[in-house]
């Protein structure tokens, strides 16, 4: 399997792509698959300039000659596609944001009504094959909606990917809170091994994965410092 992960954490050492790499050590465990780690803000990617050259030329490529035309390549070539990143103000970091919007020239300007009601362009190579899987990490403590913008662009734009989205991440790099990240670590990497052989992960996976690592109410007093 060819599985492309964009990591769209800016940090060297990201909180969130702790979990993705646990995740990894799973889903290839064998070795067998060949994986393409590509971290975006290393790469030069400028905004969509909305041309609409790409419909025009319709070879897959932006018209734009930047990095993103090598990740146009890799995308559709790729059976798993991992976007790993943190939320940033209820959605995707920018730099990443700029990818996602790139990724216009991978489709035409025909459009399609499904039967949901809902309306997409016309895919230009085969994506059905392609499965997605979002990794998000994030600042807050678990909080009813925190991650509801995210999750609502996601679907829509990767049609139903799996999306595991997890409070307090800062805590994988904390040296204190090493005895509930290690856990969170170790269902990471089982959680890739499930999705090896699936191609998909349970509701119970995503639930243990998304599960606080300590209540909200310890998180809250430690972020903020206070003793009592
Ligand atoms: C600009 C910016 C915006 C952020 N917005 C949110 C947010 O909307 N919700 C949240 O819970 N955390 C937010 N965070 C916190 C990060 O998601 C959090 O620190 C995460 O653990 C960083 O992951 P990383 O180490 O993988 O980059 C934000 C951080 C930054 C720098």
């Amino acid at each position: 399997m060819k599985i492309l992960v964009l990591n769209g954490s800016p940090k060297k050492k990201s909180d969130t792509f702790r979990l993705t790499d646990a995740f990894l050590k799973g889903l290839n465990k064998g070795n067998a698959h060949e994986v393409h780690i590509i971290n975006v803000i290393d790469k030069k990617i400028s905004p969509c300039r909305g041309c609409f050259g790409c419909w025009k030329n319709m070879s897959g490529h932006c018209v734009i000659d930047d990095d993103q035309n090598e990740i146009l390549d890799l995308y559709r070539d790729s059976d798993v596609i991992i976007w790993s990143f943190p939320l940033y103000c209820y959605g995707m970091p920018s730099h990443l944001k700029a990818v996602l919007d790139r990724t216009i020239p991978l489709v035409k300007m025909n459009m399609v009504q499904m039967p949901d009601g809902t309306v997409h362009h016309e895919a230009l190579a085969d994506f059905t094959k392609i499965h997605t899987l979002v990794i998000c990490g994030c600042g807050f403590p678990n909080w009813e909606g925190n991650f509801d913008g995210l999750k609502m662009m996601c679907r829509t734009c990767f049609g139903n990917p799996d999306i595991v989205c997890v409070p307090e991440t800062p805590l994988m790099n904390v040296p204190e809170a090493v005895v509930v990240a290690d856990p969170l670590l170790t269902r990471f990497e089982k959680a890739g091994e499930e999705y090896a052989s699936n191609l998909s992960l349970s509701k119970a996976t995503v639930a243990a994965l998304e599960k606080p690592m300590i209540s909200a109410e310890e998180y809250i007093r430690n972020v903020n410092g206070d003793k009592g």
